[in-house]
C-alpha cells in the first residue's frame, strides 16, 4: 500500500482524484493539502473539506491549508499571455458555467483543517513516515516547492512525485502553457529539478483518458454520494468543455487529476512514458509557463522526469468506477 499525500486545488477533477484515492485499497492517503489554483484558497480549502466529509474520511485523512499565492507571481500578473477563459462564466439564464465552480457539493463543511502550518506538516509527515511517501500534486506546485526549499532533505524519504501538469502538444491556458504550471511556473521548475523520481502526467495523457458523458449514468447507478458527486462533476465538466474547449469529439471531459491517482493503482493506465528532460519557461515571454519536454534530447542537462504522452482510457474508466463501488 503506497503512502501518498494529495496536493489539490479543488476543483472538479481534484474532487474526483480525492474520492478515488480515499476509496482505493492500493493507496493510503496521509493527508490532503489545499492550494490556491482553480479558485482562491478559501474556496479550494472549503471544497476539499466538503469532499473529505462526504467520504466520511475525516478521522483518517487530515486536510491541511496550503499556500494562498504563487511563489513569485502576483495573482494578477499582467503577463504577456493571459488566459482567454475567465474561471467563471454565465449562460444566458445567469447559470454559472465553469470547469471549477467556487463551491461544489451541498452545504458548508463542518470539519476543519489541521491547525498547523503546511510546510511543517509536510516535513514532519514525510520524515516521520517509516515508508517512503509519494506526493501527488494536482494543482499549482507552490506548496511542494516551499517544502523543498524549506528542507531539501525531504527528498530522501520521497518515493515519487506524480504531477498533473504541463503539455507537449496540448495546452489549455495560453497557447504555450497548461494551467497548473502557468499559475506558478517558478514553483514547477523547483519541483522538476529537486532530484526525486518524478512522473509528469500532462494534458497529452489526460485528454486521452477523457470521461464520456454517457458514463454519468454508471456513476448515478451506484446510488451512493460518491457516485452522485462524480456524476455532477461529469455534468459540470462536459458542459464547460463543450462550450469553451471542445475536444476532438463532443461530450468528453478529461478528469486530469484523477489519472495521477489511477496510475498509482495501476501503472498501465499511463502509456508512451518517456524518461527525458523537462523544464519550465520562467522567462516571462510569450511561452511563459510552457513545459519544455525534450523528447529529442537536445538538452545537455540530466534527464529528470518520466512523462506520459498517452493513456488507456478504458482502463482509467474501469478503475474509477470499480473503486467508487467501495464507498
Ligand atoms: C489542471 O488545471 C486545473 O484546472 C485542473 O484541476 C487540473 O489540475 C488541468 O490543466
Ligand atoms: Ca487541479
Amino acid at each position: 500500500v503506497r503512502k501518498i499525500i494529495l496536493d489539490v486545488d479543488t476543483g472538479s477533477d481534484d474532487a474526483v482524484a480525492i474520492m478515488l484515492a480515499a476509496l482505493a485499497p492500493e493507496v493510503e492517503v496521509l493527508g490532503v493539502c489545499a492550494v490556491n489554483g482553480n479558485q482562491a484558497l478559501e474556496y479550494t480549502l472549503e471544497n476539499t473539506l466538503r469532499v473529505v466529509e462526504l467520504l466520511g474520511a475525516q478521522d483518517r485523512i487530515p486536510v491541511i491549508k496550503g499556500a494562498a499565492t504563487p511563489l513569485v507571481r502576483t495573482l494578477n500578473p499582467g503577463r504577456l499571455c493571459q488566459p482567454q477563459t475567465p474561471s467563471t462564466q454565465y449562460d444566458e439564464n445567469g447559470n454559472e458555467i465553469a470547469y471549477h465552480p467556487k463551491e461544489i457539493g451541498n452545504g458548508k463543511a463542518t470539519i476543519k483543517p489541521l491547525d498547523i502550518n503546511f510546510v511543517t506538516w509536510y516535513i514532519d509527515t514525510i520524515k516521520n513516515s517509516p515508508e517512503k511517501v509519494t506526493l501527488v500534486p494536482v494543482g499549482p506546485l507552490t506548496d511542494i516547492a516551499m517544502v523543498l526549499r524549506a528542507d531539501p532533505s525531504v527528498v530522501d524519504n520521497i518515493e515519487e512525485i506524480v504531477i498533473m501538469g504541463g503539455g507537449k502538444d496540448q495546452t489549455n491556458t495560453t497557447s504555450a502553457a497548461e494551467f497548473n504550471i502557468w499559475l506558478d511556473p517558478e514553483a514547477a521548475q523547483i519541483v522538476l529539478t529537486c532530484g526525486a523520481k518524478i512522473t509528469l502526467v500532462p494534458l497529452d495523457a489526460t485528454h486521452k483518458a477523457s470521461t464520456r458523458y454517457s458514463e454519468k449514468a454508471d456513476f448515478l447507478a451506484l446510488h451512493n454520494p460518491v457516485g452522485d458527486m462524480i456524476a455532477d462533476m461529469i455534468e459540470i465538466r462536459t458542459t464547460a468543455y463543450n462550450k469553451f474547449q471542445p475536444l476532438h469529439e463532443p461530450d468528453l471531459a478529461p478528469m486530469h487529476d484523477a489519472l495521477c491517482v489511477a496510475y498509482l493503482i495501476d501503472p498501465n493506465v499511463l502509456k508512451d512514458v518517456r524518461f527525458t528532460r523537462v523544464d519550465v519557461d520562467i522567462s516571462g515571454g510569450f511561452a511563459d509557463g510552457q513545459t519544455i519536454i525534450d523528447t529529442r534530447h537536445f538538452h545537455n542537462q540530466p534527464d529528470n522526469c518520466y512523462v506520459a504522452l498517452d493513456a488507456d482510457r478504458d482502463l482509467f474508466a474501469k478503475i474509477l468506477l470499480d473503486r467508487c463501488k467501495n464507498f
